[in-house]
């Protein structure tokens, strides 16, 4: 079988051939991989700043965000069968025997670093015909949503920011997304990827009054997009950060998915009471930016304010980003489908990762481009 790979040694993108794996424990899961989603994380990996070949390779397989369907199950499997549609995990435990978080199955919070992600650290990626994975790695995806289920993985960002943002506002006595005497919670999201657009559908989709700030003009087909399922676009090319503070009111949530620190750290100063503050992006080798640290900890005193980052995903987040997309893609099929940009065979793999354009494009291994 063959494989999209990055070689970091020798600075190269290559197309190399595999053996096809073998199921080798009960747990185990034979996958054959349809669709894998490229972002800008594959992008920092092929520009070699970033992913760490398995032990023993000179090369890393690509591919981290994934779908695939189940074509053989070992002696003990029992929550997936033949046939199944299956989104995998990215990240492996670590092996250390006091990380609470990977010995939990929580290997998203894992304390020692030590953890492998597929396709990014240590782990062979999906970008090929087949893979095996374990069972507990594995998270089916009804048939209905075969066509835009490669954004589940993306999505599970925004979930486990937004169960994140509700235990914290479990610690104000209403609800946080509509709070204001009735009126619902207000939102802003900085960024109009694939990130930040399937973010503002998870945040619109729980009740919250959502904003995009983005670079792209208003008349971008981005802000056409995002104002398609029910977001306010606004354009930081036309509004500066206070002016957007000033239109949007008492902001109770930012959801950061730039990278871009100067902008994230400005945003702060929009921050209302009681607000929360999600960093998603991994700005990776930024000059070093200048913020009011003085005003900035005065606002989260007095205003209760908490500033959090969160990478990667649990299960629950999984299944939360299951259940929406299939929500989303009831309530705005047209938007769901418009974030995939378009579709690629596994041998030109190289042209979605370096030419950066449009929103999601997809690698497509089952021959259907
Ligand atoms: C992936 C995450 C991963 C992170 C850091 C992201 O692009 O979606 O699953 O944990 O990169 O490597
Ligand atoms: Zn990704």
């Amino acid at each position: 079988m063959r494989a999209g790979a990055v070689f970091p040694g020798q600075r190269k993108l290559e197309m190399v051939a595999l053996d096809e794996p073998k199921i080798s424990s009960p747990t185990q899961v034979k996958l054959r991989m349809l669709d894998v989603g490229v972002c800008g994380t594959d992008r920092e990996i092929c520009h070699f700043h970033y992913g760490t070949p398995p032990e023993g390779f000179e090369f890393l397989v690509l591919g981290h965000e994934s779908l695939g369907e189940v074509v053989e199950t070992g002696s003990g499997i029992t929550r997936v069968r033949c046939g199944d549609l299956v989104t995998p995990m990215v990240r492996h435990a670590c092996p250390h025997a006091d990380c609470v978080a990977c010995r939990s199955g929580r290997q998203d919070f894992c304390y020692t670093g030590n953890f492998q992600e597929r396709g990014i650290k240590r782990l062979h990626g999906f970008m090929t015909n087949f893979v095996v994975d374990d069972e507990k790695y594995l998270h089916r995806v009804p048939p209905e949503l075969r066509e835009v289920a490669v954004l589940v993985e993306p999505l599970t960002t925004a979930e486990k920011a937004l169960l994140q943002i509700d235990r914290i506002q479990q610690r104000l006595p209403w609800n946080a997304a509509s709070n204001q005497a009735g009126a619902c919670g207000r939102a802003v999201v900085l960024g109009a990827g694939p990130i930040g657009l399937l973010g503002a559908m998870a945040l619109v989709n729980a009740g919250y009054r959502t904003y995009i700030y983005s670079r792209e003009p208003s008349v971008d087909s981005r802000a056409g997009l995002a104002v398609s399922f029910g977001t306010e676009y606004v354009s930081s090319q036309e509004q500066s950060i206070p002016q957007l503070g000033a239109l949007v009111g008492n902001i109770d949530v930012i959801y950061e998915a730039t990278g871009a620190s100067q902008i994230a750290f400005e945003m702060l100063d929009v921050l209302g009471a009681n607000g929360v503050y999600v960093l998603t992006g991994v700005p990776r080798h930024g000059q070093p930016v200048s913020i009011h640290a003085e005003r900035l900890a005065r606002n989260l005193v007095l205003k209760n304010q908490v500033i959090l980052g969160t990478v990667n995903a649990g299960r629950d987040a999984f299944e939360a980003a299951i259940r929406d997309l299939g929500i989303f893609y009831q309530r705005w099929p047209a938007a769901v489908r418009a974030l995939i940009t378009r579709r690629y065979p596994l041998d030109r793999f190289r042209e979605p990762i370096l030419e950066r354009s449009g929103i999601k494009n997809v690698i497509v291994l089952d021959g259907n481009v």
